[in-house]
């Protein structure tokens, strides 16, 4: 009997001592839990910043890529060939053309020539169509772009320009004796030749759409003169210069006006961010314009062009 009480007292006494034990164990039990949930919390918070981190590494590599690039020396990749490639579209006398003996020449070759000497290089033209120039300099075709280009905010945005070279006092319309064109409106129900992708195409889209007939050509000279001459067209829309020698020297061609307003002329085209090379072609500019030498160029190239046969 006394045996089985101090059984049941001893069993009793266990439980009392589980239970007590148990009660003491809780709060640190419930202590680890929420250090379990907080430890959680940090593993998901490093993990976000792990991702945030490897995203700013790669937006890194990215800047340091665009930095290269415009870091990137094009005098030297120039020097190191040995030769300067010029883009340019040889159908525009006197800046740039094919001469009698099928040499490109011209104002733009003379200032490319000088470019070519300040960089102790040598000088290779491409002659490509206007409206593909732009292209040819951004593909890394051409490393300078001279064809009597206008530095236009849209062209801006695609390559960088030098100091312009050239002020132009408009466009003109250069059309046959005879004809009786004084104004834009005489052009409307006409047909109008403009170079593809120039400025005098660009005027002629936002002022004669659905007025006139606009004909967009390659090459000006000899193609879209020929294309005036036998009376395709009624008149064709091209520079201040060019419209100058070619009327004087055909006597079946006349300016009729000019329209547009007076525009930096032209500039030299460089890649974007090609600072360095953009820097000496400025100096060039810049050299030639003080010393007078750039007005002797366009004086002499003129000449040259209007003593030319054919
Ligand atoms: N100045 C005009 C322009 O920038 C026409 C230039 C045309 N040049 C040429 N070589 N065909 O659009």
């Amino acid at each position: 009997m006394v045996e089985k009480k101090v059984i049941v007292v001893a069993v009793a006494a266990l439980i009392v001592g589980l239970l007590l034990g148990y009660a003491l164990a809780v709060p640190h039990i419930n202590a680890l839990k929420h250090e379990l949930e907080t430890l959680k919390v940090s593993v998901k918070e490093v993990e976000a910043l792990k991702k945030e981190l490897d995203f700013l590494k790669s937006e890194n590599e990215k800047l340091k890529a665009e930095l290269a690039k415009y870091k990137a020396s094009y005098v030297d990749k120039i020097k190191k060939r040995g030769k300067i490639i010029l883009g340019t579209s040889a159908d525009w006398p006197p800046f740039e053309y094919v001469d009698a003996q099928g040499n490109i020449v011209g104002i733009d070759i003379e200032i490319a020539k000088r470019i070519a000497e300040k960089l102790g290089v040598e000088l290779e033209i491409k002659d490509m169509k206007f409206a593909a120039l732009i292209e040819a300099l951004k593909g890394g075709l051409v490393d300078i772009v001279i064809a009597d280009m206008t530095p236009t905010a849209k062209r801006e945005l695609q390559v960088d320009f030098s100091i312009p070279y050239y002020f132009s006092k408009g466009h003109a319309v250069v059309t046959l004796k005879g004809k009786v064109i004084t104004c834009v409106e005489d052009l409307y129900g006409k047909k109008v030749g403009v170079q593809l992708g120039t400025t005098q195409e660009e005027w002629a889209k936002a002022n004669l759409k659905d007025k006139a007939e606009i004909l967009s050509y390659d090459k000006v000279y000899p193609d879209m003169v020929m294309v005036l001459k036998r009376g395709d067209v009624d008149a064709i829309i091209v520079g201040d210069i060019i419209a100058s020698v070619l009327t004087t020297k055909d006597p079946e061609l006349v300016i009729a006006f000019y329209i547009g307003a007076p525009t930096p002329g032209a500039a030299v085209a460089v890649p974007e961010g090609a600072e360095d090379l953009k820097f000496v072609v400025n100096q060039v500019i810049e050299e030639l314009v003080e010393s007078g030498e750039m007005q002797k160029i366009f004086e002499n190239e003129i000449a040259k062009w209007l003593g030319m046969g054919g």
